[in-house]
C-alpha cells in the first residue's frame, strides 16, 4: 500500500485503509485500548490499537514517544465526545491493522510541547527535536514560501539571480570580517563577505541591469535578538535608475510577499525624512504602531533659570523633548523610568503631572516647578496641550543622549501602557540619511557604506563633507530595521573624494580596493540598489520574537552552535598546514 500523508486524510473516506507514517507524539494507554498520535510533516492523526488482536497490542505497548512508525489502519470517526476541534483530523482516527517500528528513540530530553519551559540552550543542542514542533515548522515553511515569492516576483519583473563568491576580500561593510585561512598561500587569508556590495555593483559594470541574489553574509558583530554571525540577505541592485524607483520596486515585492504568504494587503508605505524621524521619534528605526512622539521645547527655555535645562537651551548640540503621555504614572513608576533612562546616559528624567489643566498655577504637581517661570509653564501647557490628568516626561542634555534615552522611553511607555497593536504591521521608509556620523573627535565614518552618492555630488560633498545628505533609505518595519540601501557613486573621482574624508588616501584605498577603483572608471552606469535582512523580515512576518526562530540551524547569543559545538579546536596536522600557530589563552 501506498504512504498517504496525514492532511490529505479527509472525513469522506470513512472505512477507507490507510498507509501512514511519522514519529509518535503521544502514547496513552486507556485500559486496554492504546492511543498512539502519529505526526509526519502535515499534520496528526489519533491512530487505536484494540486489544482484540493480542500480537498487535503487545507490540504497542513497547511503543515509546518519537518512536518512528508505519502504520495500516482503517478510517472511521471518533465516537462523540472525543472530537477534537483544535486538530484538522480531529474527527477522525485510525485503527490499527498493522504496525511497524521503523526506528526507536531514547526519551526525548525534553517534552516537545513544554519547549518554552526547557531554555533555549537545550532546544538549540537538540534542534532537530524542536524543529518536529509545528510552530517551527511553520516558520520554515513560510520562510521558504517568502523565497519563492521572492524569486518569482523579481524574475517576472525581469531580474537575474546571479551568485557572488564568498570567500573574497575583506568587505567595507562596517562590521569585523571572518577570515578564511589560505593553504595555498602561506599568510594569506580570503574574508567571508559582510555583503556582496563590491560584486553587485561591478556587476552592473558587468552589463546586467537587474540583479538578485539570496545569499549568506558573515559578520563578526555582537550578536543580538535579530542579528546573527551569519545571516541572510536578499540583495538586489539595478542600474539607470532613481531612488524613487528603487523604493517603488522594492515596496511592490514586500507588499507581494505579505499577499502571497499572509493575505494581507497594505496600503503605501510612509516615507519618513532621517531629520524628521529623529526630531518626532529620537530614532530613525521609529515602530509607527506606537503613537507616542517627541516634541521639542527648547526654544521656550532660552532664558531659563532651571539649570538642567537652561545649559542645554543654550548649546547647539543639545536638545530639549517633552514626551506627553494622556494618563496619570505613579511615582514608583517614574523612578524606575528615571533609572531606565539613566542606561542610555540620561542624568535625570523631569516630570510634570497635570491635575488640573485649567489651573496652571495649582493644578500642576512636579519637583522642577519651583524653578520655572509662569511664562514657560503657559508656554509649555500651550506647546504640548496639556489635559487633566497627563504626565509629561522631559529629556534635556546633548542631542545623542536625549534621543537615545527618549526614543528608548517611548518604546518602554508604548510596551508598559499597551499602546502597541501586536498584531499590526507598520512600514516606513527613512530617507535622507547624512552621509557620515561624527564622532565626539569630529572623526567621520560612512553612515551606511562609503560606495553611497550624495545629493548635490562632489560638489556638495567637498562643499561640507559632515552635513552632506545621503542618497540613502533604510526600509523600517514595526521599530526594525529590514532593509538598507542607497544609489552609488559612479564616478571615480567622487569615490576618491569620499575615501580621502574618510582618511583612506589614494595609496591606502589602491591597496584596499584598488580592483574595485579600477572598475569604476571603465564606464560605470548610474546604480543603486539595497539589501532586506531575510531573517529580520521572516521573523516580524511569522510575529516571532528572535530571528533564531526562523533559521534552522541558528547560533546563539555569544556565536556557538550547541548542536555541533562549532566553533572548534582544530588538529595540530590542520593548522601546520595553513601555517597557523596558536597562541594559549595563557601565554
Ligand atoms: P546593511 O548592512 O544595512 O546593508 O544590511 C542590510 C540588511 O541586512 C540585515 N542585517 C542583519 N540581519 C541579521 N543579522 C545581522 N548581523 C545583520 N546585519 C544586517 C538588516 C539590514 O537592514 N550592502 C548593503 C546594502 C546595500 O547598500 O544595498 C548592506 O549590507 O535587516
Ligand atoms: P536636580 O536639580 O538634578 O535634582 O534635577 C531636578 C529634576 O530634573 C529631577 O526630576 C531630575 O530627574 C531632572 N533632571 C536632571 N537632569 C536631567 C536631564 N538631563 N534631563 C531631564 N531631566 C533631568
Amino acid at each position: 500500500m501506498e504512504r498517504t500523508q496525514i492532511k490529505n486524510i479527509s472525513n469522506k473516506e470513512i472505512d477507507s485503509s490507510f498507509l501512514i507514517s511519522g514519529w509518535v507524539e503521544k502514547v496513552r494507554d486507556h485500559g486496554g485500548v492504546i492511543f498512539l498520535d502519529i505526526r509526519d510533516a502535515s499534520g496528526l492523526m489519533q491512530v487505536v490499537v484494540e486489544p482484540d488482536d493480542k500480537e498487535l497490542f503487545k507490540k504497542s505497548e513497547s511503543i515509546r514517544m518519537s518512536y518512528v512508525l508505519e502504520v495500516t489502519g482503517i478510517l472511521r470517526k471518533r465516537p462523540k465526545g472525543t472530537i477534537n476541534e483544535s486538530l484538522a483530523s480531529g474527527e477522525l482516527e485510525l485503527v490499527s491493522k498493522e504496525i511497524d517500528i521503523l526506528s526507536k528513540s531514547k526519551p526525548l530530553p525534553f517534552q516537545l510541547d513544554e519547549h518554552a519551559k526547557v531554555g533555549e540552550e537545550v532546544r538549540l543542542k537538540y534542534r532537530y527535536l524542536d524543529l518536529r514542533r509545528p510552530e517551527m515548522q511553520s516558520n520554515l515553511k513560510i520562510r521558504s514560501q517568502v523565497n519563492h515569492v521572492i524569486r518569482n516576483h523579481l524574475i517576472d519583473e525581469g531580474f537575474i539571480e546571479i551568485e557572488t563568491p564568498m570567500m573574497a576580500r575583506a568587505t567595507p561593510e562596517g562590521a569585523r570580517d571572518f577570515l578564511v585561512p589560505s593553504r595555498l598561500y602561506n599568510q594569506k587569508f580570503y574574508a567571508l563577505t559582510q555583503s556582496p556590495q563590491l560584486f553587485k555593483q561591478m556587476l552592473m559594470i558587468g552589463g546586467f541591469e537587474k540583479y538578485f541574489q539570496i545569499v549568506r553574509c558573515f559578520r563578526d558583530e555582537d550578536t543580538r535578538k535579530d542579528r546573527q554571525p551569519e545571516f541572510t540577505q536578499l540583495d538586489v541592485e539595478l542600474s539607470f535608475i532613481s531612488e524613487d524607483e528603487v523604493l517603488n520596486i522594492s515596496e511592490s515585492l514586500i507588499k507581494k510577499v505579505f499577499s502571497e504568504t499572509l493575505n494581507i494587503d497594505f496600503e503605501d508605505f510612509s516615507r519618513i525624512k532621517y531629520q524628521d524621524a529623529v526630531k518626532d521619534f529620537g530614532s530613525d528605526k521609529p515602530d509607527l504602531r506606537n503613537p507616542l512622539k517627541l516634541i521639542d521645547v527648547k526654544d521656550i527655555f532660552n532664558n531659563s533659570s532651571f539649570k538642567v535645562f537652561a545649559d542645554p537651551a543654550k548649546n547647539d548640540k543639545s536638545r530639549i523633548v517633552a514626551l506627553k503621555i494622556d494618563q496619570e504614572i505613579s511615582r514608583n513608576k517614574i523612578d524606575e523610568y528615571t533609572k531606565f533612562v539613566a542606561n542610555f546616559g540620561a542624568k535625570g528624567l523631569a516630570y510634570i503631572k497635570v491635575n488640573d489643566a485649567k489651573d496652571l498655577e495649582k493644578g500642576l504637581q512636579s519637583p522642577i516647578l519651583k524653578f520655572l517661570s509662569t511664562d514657560e509653564i503657559s508656554s509649555l501647557a500651550e506647546r504640548l496641550e496639556l489635559s487633566s490628568g497627563d504626565t509629561v516626561f522631559f529629556g534635556a542634555d546633548h542631542r545623542n543622549i536625549v534621543n537615545d534615552s527618549m526614543s528608548a522611553l517611548r518604546e518602554k511607555l508604548g510596551e508598559d501602557l499597551n499602546l502597541i497593536d501586536h498584531e499590526a504591521y507598520k512600514f516606513s521608509w527613512i530617507t535622507d540619511f547624512p552621509l557620515f556620523e561624527e564622532d565626539v573627535q569630529g572623526n567621520l565614518s560612512p553612515s551606511h557604506h562609503p560606495f553611497t552618492a550624495t545629493q548635490g555630488g562632489l560638489e556638495a560633498l567637498k562643499k561640507d563633507p559632515a552635513n552632506a545628505t545621503a542618497k540613502a533609505y533604510d526600509l523600517i518595519l514595526n521599530g526594525s530595521e529590514i532593509g538598507g540601501g542607497s544609489l552609488r557613486i559612479n564616478d571615480i573621482n567622487e569615490q576618491l573624494e569620499v575615501l580621502s574624508i574618510l582618511g583612506i588616501e589614494k595609496k591606502e584605498a589602491e591597496e584596499k580596493f584598488g580592483f574595485f577603483l579600477e572598475a569604476l572608471s571603465y564606464g560605470c552606469p548610474p546604480h543603486g540598489g539595497i539589501a532586506f535582512g531575510l531573517d529580520r523580515l521572516v521573523m516580524l512576518l511569522c510575529k516571532q520574537e528572535s530571528i533564531r526562530d526562523v533559521i534552522a540551524f541558528p547560533k546563539t547569543q555569544s556565536a556557538t552552535c550547541l548542536l555541533s559545538d562549532a566553533p572548534s579546536h582544530i588538529d595540530q596536522d590542520q593548522l601546520d598546514m595553513l601555517s597557523i600557530k596558536v597562541i594559549e589563552e595563557d601565554s
